[in-house]
């Protein structure tokens, strides 16, 4: 009996673009024999849209963009065939039987653990971390916390609350330039793809920059930043994760300061460099640091972390991402390619994972004996 994959994508969030391509490409590597490919695109309003199963490869990203049945005699104005039914974020999966998602959302109302406490409560297997992963993997602040429990290493660090800011802003400037050295990096706790994240240098630099990232979030951090490598790694698994070969980027697009959204989504000469060039020692350690990260958050699936190797080895771990990139140009799969399990494995492999997270959670007991 083949498995109903219900893809999710799209979704209220930056990297909505980026999660079209990733259905697209994971829709193609599946082997239609033993999946039924369920698309639902989430729109960038947050309207959730069933198509058709999905029974032939895809030849365009277009092909995904469901649009409302009842919208049809536009969407063929407008020369796009593909149609679907608006649905209830609660029908997904009602059939149920033999049914995993796989949320291939990235960011907020994705990555987050909102869409894994709907599909919690659903009672419905799916793909990568559950709840409290997710969220605390979205999270800069609580994400610190646990590394720092674990005892990895990490950049200096201070966070801040908007209220405080408002009340104390010039002598909480002067506690954090006594506190961590410039260049700093000012990042809002809760979101993805370098989104309101500067770079300061001079004090009235970093006075703006947290103005700057107040815009997204109430809560942000202060970093001191550092002149290293960025390297990353891959995690796979649940209980028992193993480790990935190590990759590097290099941002290369021209007066990039760091590698921000652009470089992320829209410049095609980030380089990625797999596996990255470093001492057998540092690779052990780096491999150790990012299990215990993703034992920390109690991951499940899948998780990338990505640190900073610095010229004399030190070693600092910048974050973890719970829905790395997954499209087979993005770094996580190209690490497990690298380290001999291809892309239609791994989706495979993840999908076997999820079942394994699904049927030990429902061996636990849930009510009292009578
Ligand atoms: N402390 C730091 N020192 C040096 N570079 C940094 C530092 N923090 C962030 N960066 C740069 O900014 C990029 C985005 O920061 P990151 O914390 O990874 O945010 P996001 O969650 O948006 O990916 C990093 O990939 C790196 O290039
Ligand atoms: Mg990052």
């Amino acid at each position: 009996m083949k498995t109903n994959l219900i893809l999710l994508y799209g979704g209220k969030s930056a990297e909505h673009e980026v999660s079209l391509r990733t259905a697209f490409s994971v829709i193609n590597a599946l082997d239609l024999h033993k999946f039924a490919a369920c698309p639902v695109y989430i729109t960038n309003d947050g309207e959730w849209i069933k198509g058709p199963e999905i029974t032939v490869k895809l030849t365009f990203v277009e092909q995904l963009r469901f649009q409302d049945a009842d919208e049809t005699a536009l969407a063929k104005e407008q020369n796009e065939t593909s149609t679907g039914v608006v649905i209830n974020p609660a029908e997904v999966g009602t059939e149920k039987t033999n049914t995993v998602v796989f949320p291939l959302l990235h960011g907020p109302n994705g990555e987050d653990g909102t869409v894994q406490g709907l599909l919690e409560v659903l009672n419905l297997p799916y793909v990568g971390n559950g709840v409290l992963a997710s969220a605390a993997g979205m999270d800069k602040i609580v994400m610190k916390k646990v590394f720092a429990d674990a005892g990895i290493p990490q950049v200096p660090t201070v966070s801040l609350r908007l209220i405080d800011w408002e009340q104390f802003g010039d002598e909480m400037t002067e506690d954090i330039c006594a506190a961590i050295k410039f260049p700093m990096f000012v990042k809002p706790a809760n979101l993805g793809s370098s989104v309101g994240i500067s770079k300061a240098e001079t004090p009235e630099e970093l006075k703006a920059a947290i103005v700057e990232a107040f815009r997204f979030d109430r809560r942000i951090v202060v970093e001191e930043g550092i002149n290293a490598r960025e390297i990353e790694m891959a995690v796979l698994g649940n209980d028992t994760p193993v480790c990935s070969v190590a990759g590097e980027i290099l941002p290369k697009g021209e007066g990039n300061v760091f590698y921000d959204y652009k470089a992320k989504y829209q410049d095609d000469d980030t380089i990625l460099i797999i596996p990255a060039e470093l001492d057998a020692g540092v690779l052990e350690q780096l491999k150790e640091y990012a299990i215990q990260a993703f034992l920390g958050v109690d991951g499940s699936g899948l998780v990338r972390a990505d640190f900073f190797v610095t010229k004399d080895n030190q070693i600092f771990l910048n974050e973890i991402n719970t829905m790395p990139g997954f499209t087979p140009v993005s770094m996580y799969p190209l690490l497990w390619e690298a380290s001999g399990l291809p892309y239609d494995k791994l989706i495979e492999q993840l999908v076997e994972l999820a079942l394994e997270r699904y049927e030990a959670k429902n061996r636990l007991q849930y009510k009292l004996e009578d």
